[in-house]
């Protein structure tokens, strides 16, 4: 590769999974979105060394570390071995709200801007998708997807990510629980339901078609809609045990101080709840406050006009 250009960036969206995670893991569709806050990553020349400080993390690519591993990856695809990453991360990680995706997309991102090529966006994937594997084992794509569009997307194996128009921006409160959540884990505990239970595997198909719904009321702006899915998804999610009691309380939480619906987010076992509290939000990260978890409010964008949703 040519000299390395000297602090080049590159920005990874956080997501949050409104219906259909893990039923995405087994074929069916789960519906995303790209959150604003995230992860910049600036690269300069060094020898592959990473440092986000705001989650205590340092990595180098020979390391051996998961981390230290998942750089290597991405710098390999990317033959870009004489870089190091300085990372400012603003989302928590391990809480289910894709903070490894949008590292491995900024780090990738990064790296071809400072390899002063033009990178083809197949090989940021790539390199991306082979990052998440170290993490994740077999992830289902969706992460990584969120992190690089920003937006909101139903998202299959088969049909890859497809942006959904979403008609009214509508505003998300996120609960952290405060544990982390092992997605690897999740998922194989989900796969073993499924060889044990039968109706396991119905109960994901049922997920997938609620995130169908979810796709058809943001479309209409049908908020209250969107409530009552939620509320049904975190019933079927919690059917697998997925929940948790500090999952359960957050849910709860938010209900009581108004919401119209709550559910937990990503791999579950851990990680962050979503509620949507129309007119109530400050109420229920006052309620989640007053019960010792920190929480946020982040934004379904509408989708741009003009801009193709299809
Ligand atoms: C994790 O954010 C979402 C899961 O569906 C796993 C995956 O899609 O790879 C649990």
């Amino acid at each position: 590769m040519s000299a390395p250009v000297s602090g080049a960036r590159g920005f990874g969206h956080g997501k949050v999974i409104l219906v259909g995670e893990h039923a995405v893991v087994h074929g069916h569709a789960a519906v995303a979105t790209g959150i604003s806050t995230g992860v910049a990553v600036e690269a300069r020349p060094g020898n592959g060394r990473l440092r986000v400080p705001g989650w205590g993390l340092e990595a180098r690519a020979a390391d051996g570390t998961p981390v230290g591993r998942a750089l290597a990856a991405i710098v390999q695809r990317l033959e870009a071995p004489s870089l190091d990453f300085e990372g400012d991360a603003r989302i928590p990680s391990r809480a289910g709200l894709g903070s490894s995706a949008a590292m491995a997309v900024a780090i990738a991102r990064a790296a071809a801007a400072a390899s002063g090529r033009i990178v083809p966006r197949e090989a940021i994937d790539a390199a991306v998708h082979a990052a998440e594997e170290v993490f994740h084992g077999t992830p289902s794509g969706i992460d990584a997807a969120a992190a690089t569009s920003g937006r909101t997307g139903r998202f299959s194996r088969a049909g890859g990510w497809q942006p959904i128009p979403v008609l009214q921006p509508i505003t998300i409160c996120v609960g952290l629980s405060g544990r982390p959540r092992d997605t690897a884990a999740q998922v194989a505990a989900v796969a073993r339901l499924r060889d044990r239970l039968a109706v396991a595997g119905d109960v994901l198909a049922l997920l997938g078609r609620l995130a169908d719904d979810a796709a058809g009321a943001l479309a209409k702006g049908d908020v209250d809609g969107l409530g009552r899915i939620f509320d049904a998804a975190h019933g079927l999610l919690s059917a697998l045990r997925l929940s948790s009691p500090e999952l359960d309380g957050l849910v709860h939480a938010a209900r009581a101080a108004g919401a119209i619906g709550a559910k937990l987010t990503g791999a579950g076992g851990g990680g962050a709840v979503i509620a949507l509290a129309p007119a109530h939000e400050r109420d229920v990260l006052a309620r989640w406050k007053a019960a010792g978890f920190e929480g946020f409010l982040t934004e379904i964008a509408a989708t741009p006009r003009g801009e193709a949703a299809s």
